[in-house]
């Protein structure tokens, strides 16, 4: 591995294909043995630090059609916030699922899972019938693992029957000094970028770019008001750059004066502080509050000048759910991709169908959708909002601080990066952009 290191470091690309394939490799885990851990835990005291290893992991075997990459860096998401506390099942269910499909997946279904769902490196090898890629290519890889075997998914990959989340719902994932991944799930690597900037943004940008912008999501036009959860958390830290980018008004919701102040400036004008405002949409475990529905629709037409939101952007759930749907205007949209207070929501479909509005379920991108949010970071349109990183030994750290909503947009991880700052081969473009590619660092 240092060899193939050494030659990154220096530069010198084109002798990576040709350098020894290392037979196993260093990789954040969970174990199978382990699923149980946390059982007599509530959801806020699983602890990611105590079920996340990082050891020497067996070097998987190559296919058609896929890749090994190694990986400079990579980021936490929230799926591995999941998959560390098991919840809501544990992941080694996904993996003997797939395993089943083919031996080649077989090889996915271990008693422990290399999680991770983005990353920047080079790619090392490629199996047979890879043309678009060499050994050496600098690379970031989108997490659409899909087989594309059934006619299904050809008008849109998400929608094949064997669509994955890699690293999530398959082995072998980026938080990990080397990474298998389809090929067709690799994209240039954003040339003014940083190893540790490039990785961050891949699993939100693409999400939020289909959630938010694409016509298999809200397709927001210029001129419309969108209402942002979590407006400087990953995915919104993404959200509010397309809204602003697109031409439209967002309305972003944070929960402290920090994540309003880093809202403010990316540009975003109207900002509500859930915290301070003390929204209670629920009275109690069963029960929802419709005036305090109507206090928040009623704060952001006051932001607004009378306007309510033509998008409402959900992820958090069950206890903003009814809100959200709520808020949204006559024929609005709530596109929602995630429930993470609570999958069960509950609201009030009088104002849904007397008011034809539309709730639209998105997930992940495909292909063409990443790629285009990969094209707008590599030209200085969309920033990493990358706040924080960390060395691989402290994954657990790194994902504890997301499981306590500790941190700000994204928390990065180097894998085989020795120190922050490398990778960047475009140092003209850096510079253009440089105080907002560093505008959450430290926050
Ligand atoms: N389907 C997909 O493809 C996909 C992709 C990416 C993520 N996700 C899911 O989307 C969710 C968010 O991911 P993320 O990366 O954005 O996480 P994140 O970085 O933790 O940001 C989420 C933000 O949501 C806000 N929030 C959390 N709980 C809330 C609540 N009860 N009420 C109101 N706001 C709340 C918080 O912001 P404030 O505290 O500032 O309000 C938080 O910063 C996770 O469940 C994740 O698994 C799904």
């Amino acid at each position: 591995m240092q060899k193939i290191l050494d030659a990154i470091l220096a530069g010198d690309l084109d002798s990576v294909g040709n350098l020894p394939v290392p037979e196993s490799y260093r990789a954040v885990t969970v174990h199978a043995d382990e699923v149980e851990m946390f059982a007599d835990r509530a959801h806020a005291d699983k602890d990611p630090r105590e079920s996340l290893h990082v050891e020497e992991v067996p070097t998987p075997e190559l296919g058609p059609g896929e890749a090994l990459v190694a990986v400079m860096a990579s980021a936490i998401n929230y799926n591995t916030v999941w998959t560390s506390i098991f919840e809501p099942m544990d992941t080694f269910g996904f993996l003997r699922r797939y395993g089943k499909t083919s031996p080649l997946a077989k090889r996915h279904d271990q008693p422990y899972h290399v999680v991770g769902s983005d990353l920047a490196g080079v790619v090392v090898r490629t199996g047979p019938g890879v043309n678009a890629w060499q050994p050496g290519d600098e690379v970031v890889a989108h997490c659409l693992n899909v087989e594309l075997e059934h006619p299904d998914g050809h008008n849109d990959t998400m929608l094949d029957p064997e669509q994955r989340i890699w690293g999530f719902e398959t082995n072998f994932g980026g938080l990990a000094e080397l990474a298998l991944v389809k090929s067709n799930q690799l994209m240039p690597k954003p040339a003014h970028l940083s190893w540790e900037e490039a990785a961050c943004p891949g699993l939100v940008n693409s999400t939020a770019y289909r959630q938010l912008v694409s016509r298999n999501g809200a397709g927001m036009k210029q001129g419309d008001t969108v209402l942002l959860w979590g407006a400087s958390g990953g995915l919104g830290s993404y959200a509010t750059q397309f809204a602003l980018n697109g031409g439209a008004t967002p309305v972003c919701v944070v929960s402290s004066p920090q994540k309003a102040e880093i809202c403010r400036k990316m540009g975003a004008e109207l900002i509500i502080d859930r915290n301070a405002e003390g929204y209670r949409f629920w009275k109690d475990e069963n029960t929802q509050d419709p005036k305090e529905w109507k206090r928040f629709g009623a704060r952001i037409r006051e932001l607004t000048g009378g306007d309510d939101p033509d998008i409402v952007f959900e992820h958090p759930g069950r206890e903003t759910f009814g809100a959200s749907v709520f808020v949204a205007r006559k024929g609005g949209t709530i596109v929602t991709c995630a429930s993470t207070s609570g999958f069960m929501h509950q609201y009030d479909n009088r104002y849904l169908w007397m008011n034809l509005k539309n709730i639209v379920g998105s997930h992940f991108a495909n292909y063409r959708e990443a790629w285009e949010a990969n094209r707008l970071i590599a030209k200085g349109k969309i920033h990493p909002t990358l706040s924080g990183v960390y060395p691989l030994e402290q994954t657990g750290q790194a994902a504890f601080d997301v499981h306590k909503n500790a941190h700000q947009g994204k928390v990065g991880v180097l894998c085989l990066a020795p120190e922050e700052g490398l990778g960047v081969r475009n140092p003209e473009l850096r510079e253009q952009h440089l105080s907002a590619i560093n505008r959450f660092r430290g926050v």
